[in-house]
């Protein structure tokens, strides 16, 4: 097998070229750097079934025959999609038509990593499948939710009128190794917060819940999701659920630091609650995630520590 992994430089994305190398295929890694990082893919150097390539995916591209096309490619974290809004909805869009088509001409199977926040700020909790979601269309959050919601319509339609064989995750907050240091997500905000003696901030007070995946378990819903026979989304995440403050509260505790909490306003469409109900998982491909959020941000401990020293 010989898969493409787009936006592969990335946190999700190298660790899932990982997990496929481990499977014995040969695997293409093609980003455009913009919020990935060669360190990330630095230990494929020398494998001589891994393959990088330097490529933005909005502009048309052919490497030949594929077997398999895992769309990951897209800013992530809330402070690059809002610093690079238009990249984003180009990337969801364009970008996300372009792979569609890489894998229609090479009959290659389709991958797509959507998320939890085509679901938006939910009125439904915990957010099954079925659920259309609450997105505000013209927020500033829009440009990451809808450019999602639009590579998912795509990818249903490249597979009932082309019949390309796709599917699609719909990934809940994930965290782990290789996550940016200052990319605003919440794990790493308060890890880097934390292990620099800063003060912890908190949106709002606290009480907005978030669940959180260890990055392994993410990707072995990914891949078993990969061989499965499910074309409609299918929610990957842990259905742990924390508010923000016990979230904050796990990390001082485990970093053993000192730094107090403070709180800011609430960022516009910031959602108050998100859990996966992760029953169609469980049912379909008899996974579930086995590492709670205490024992994840111990196994992250060593790579943040790391991280905040370099970045100091
Ligand atoms: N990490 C999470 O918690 C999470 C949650 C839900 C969904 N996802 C999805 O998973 C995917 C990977 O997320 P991540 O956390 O690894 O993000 P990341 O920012 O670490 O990696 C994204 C990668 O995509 C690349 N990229 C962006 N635009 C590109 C383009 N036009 N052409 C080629 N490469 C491009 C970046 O340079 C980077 O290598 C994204 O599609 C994201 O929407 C992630």
């Amino acid at each position: 097998m010989r898969v493409l992994v787009t936006g592969g430089a990335g946190f999700l994305g190298s660790h899932l070229c990982d997990a496929l190398l481990a499977q014995s295929q040969s695997v293409l890694c093609a980003a455009n750097l913009l919020t990935g990082r060669m360190e990330n893919i630095a230990h494929l150097r020398r494998e001589p079934r891994f393959e990088f390539r330097e490529q933005d995916v909005c502009h048309p591209f052919d490497f030949g025959k594929l077997d398999y096309v895992f769309h990951f490619a897209s800013p992530a974290s809330p402070v690059d999609y809002l610093e690079r809004a238009i990249e984003t909805l180009q990337v969801g869009s364009v970008g996300t038509m372009n792979c569609l088509e890489v894998a229609r001409k090479h009959n290659a199977k389709f991958f797509l990593a959507s998320t939890s926040e085509c679901y938006g700020d939910p009125l439904e909790h915990p957010q099954r499948e079925t659920y259309w979601g609450h997105v505000n269309p013209i927020g500033p959050r829009s440009v990451y939710d809808e450019s999602k919601r639009f590579a998912e319509a795509a990818t249903m339609a490249y597979h009932r009128y082309h019949k390309v064989d796709t599917h699609i995750a719909r990934i809940f907050n994930t965290y782990g190794p290789r996550l940016q240091i200052n990319d605003g997500r919440v794990i790493s905000n308060f890890m880097r917060q934390a292990l620099g003696g800063e003060e912890l901030t908190v949106y709002g007070d606290g009480s907005q819940t978030r669940s959180f995946c260890y990055v392994s378990d993410e990707v072995a819903g990914i891949v078993s999701l990969a061989g499965s026979e499910e074309h409609l989304p299918t929610n990957i995440g842990n259905p742990g659920e924390f508010t923000i403050t016990e979230c904050a509260q796990a990390v001082l505790e485990v970093t053993g630091s000192s730094s107090k909490i403070r709180f800011e306003p609430l960022p516009q469409d910031d959602p108050k609650q998100r859990r996966p109900d992760i029953s169609k998982a469980r049912q379909l491909l008899g996974w579930e995630p086995k590492i709670d959020l205490r024992t994840g941000l111990q196994m992250s401990l060593e790579y943040f520590r790391t991280a905040v020293h370099t970045t100091a």
